[in-house]
């Protein structure tokens, strides 16, 4: 098991490229097989659950050429499989896309039950009642999710919950259904119009997408298309809040400031100030930042995705900062490893309580998932002394080349082979 050795004390300061979404390449690459025409991506994040998501597109039978490290053709007219191996599916949640664009493309998809990060229940109830009014039989046997339709036909579906992965999946079937769909109480997050504009490019008939109702009509066939991912807001706001956390001054670029409104206004309330430009957005800590209450909401919303993040930040400012946790149930596994670090944080339910103003200290931690990976390393970049981050294969899911993207901001970062004796006092091996 790898892990990452950090220098503590660390200012970061400097410039770093944003790289493509992660949540929009993950939904955008299982979409390319509604397609019997050849696709070519570029900007995609060259990271784990990428290339998790090639080695099953390659599986099922699509030809890929690497075009560079962020770009990639696919051909996919001879699909010879349409089922993806459990193996494969298990390492990442957003597999689960492959039912929507292989119930679109033959009427069939064969899934395993997904996986993904431990967040608390993640049930998929709304990608199935959606399915399941379109026109698709259901069978959930030994782990696995058959989904069959005769012919899919539009529908009006109304989403319980607002839902992403729900959101996007219908969009997957609803494409080549026959007739219109209207999806209604759909999420609004920049990821759901990429993916719609992806598939438009492709000769989809999809409008309103980033608003509350999206409406759809069916069309018989889908031709090649090439996409550009969106920058990764998510991996924007992570820096911008480490910027501020660490009292540096960090510039993001290639972004796009819309995306990120949520994260600019709070920087500002905790007193960090913020430069907006078109296409880049500057961050500068302030060596008194104010405490603040934060309350996570689908898009426009505070993303939950920040929220490990941005309570590390919170343990810097002096004072009482709340956090409430209003998407799942259960994110709040960073608070252990932070109180390892000298957070004082108290949790109660869906809010979380951070007194703030004492400086966090280097310890041994370990990445119980992708966002509070991303939280440890900020803590571990501020705190006075070095840690240890261990299951660093959570971070490389979702941040591309993060070391290096921090080293040149000033941070010293080793990574350590599982075999490695351990140089920090007490760091358990
Ligand atoms: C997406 O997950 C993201 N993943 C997550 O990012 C993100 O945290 C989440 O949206 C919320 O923003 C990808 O885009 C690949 P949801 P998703 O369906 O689609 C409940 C990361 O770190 N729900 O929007 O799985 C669910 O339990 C990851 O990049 C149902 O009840 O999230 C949750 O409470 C972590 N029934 C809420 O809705 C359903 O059928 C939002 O979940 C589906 C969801």
């Amino acid at each position: 098991m790898e892990s990452l050795v950090v220098k503590g004390n660390t200012e970061l300061v400097g410039r770093v490229k944003i790289s493509g979404s992660k949540n929009a390449a993950v939904a955008v690459l299982p979409a390319a097989i509604l397609s019997p025409g050849t696709i070519y991506l570029e900007n995609l994040p060259d990271i784990t659950d990428v290339q998790t998501l090639m080695a099953i597109l390659d599986y099922l039978g699509v030809k890929i050429r690497r075009r560079g490290r962020n770009a990639v053709e696919l051909s996919t007219a001879n699909l010879s499989r349409i089922a993806p191996p459990y193996d494969m599916v298990k390492k990442m949640r957003a597999s689960y896309y492959f039912m929507g664009s292989l119930l679109g493309r033959f009427g069939r998809a064969v899934v395993p039950i997904p996986g993904g990060c431990d967040l608390g229940p993640r049930p998929i109830d709304q990608h199935l009642k959606g399915f399941s009014a379109l026109g698709s039989k259901i069978n959930i046997e030994h782990g696995m999710i058959t989904l069959t339709a005769e012919k899919l036909v539009g529908a009006r579906i109304y989403f319980d919950v607002v839902s992403i992965g729900a959101t996007i999946n219908l969009m997957l079937a609803a494409v080549s259904a026959e007739g219109r769909t209207i999806l209604e109480n759909v999420a609004k997050e920049p990821e759901i119009v990429d993916v719609a504009n992806f598939l438009n490019a492709m000769g989809a008939s999809i409008r309103g997408a980033g608003t509350d109702v999206i409406r759809i009509e069916g069309v018989k066939s889908f031709s090649g298309a090439k996409h550009a991912i969106i920058p990764d807001r998510i991996e924007a706001g992570t820096f911008m809040l480490a910027a501020a956390a660490s009292r540096g001054t960090v510039t993001v670029d290639e972004v796009i400031p819309k995306h990120l409104e949520a994260i600019t206004a709070k920087l500002r309330e905790t007193g960090a100030e913020v430069l907006v430009e078109p296409e880049s957005i500057t961050v500068k800590g302030k060596a008194e930042l104010k405490p603040s209450d934060l309350k996570t909401f689908p898009y426009p919303g505070f993303p939950t995705d920040l929220q490990p993040p941005a309570m590390v930040l919170l343990t810097v400012a002096k004072g009482l900062s709340v956090i409430t946790e209003n998407v799942f149930d259960g994110r709040y596994n960073h608070v252990e490893e932070l109180k390892r670090m000298g957070a004082r944080i108290k949790v109660e339910g869906r809010t979380a309580l951070i007194e703030g103003g004492k400086t966090l200290t280097g310890a041994p931690v370990s990445a119980p998932d992708l966002r509070s990976g991303a939280a440890l390393m900020i803590a571990a970049l501020i705190a006075d002394g070095d840690s240890t981050i261990s299951d660093v294969k959570h971070i490389d899911r979702g941040y591309e080349l993060f070391e290096e993207k921090l080293t040149q901001l000033g941070a010293t970062i080793r990574r350590k082979k599982a075999e490695e004796p351990s140089q920090l006092a007490g760091g358990s091996e």
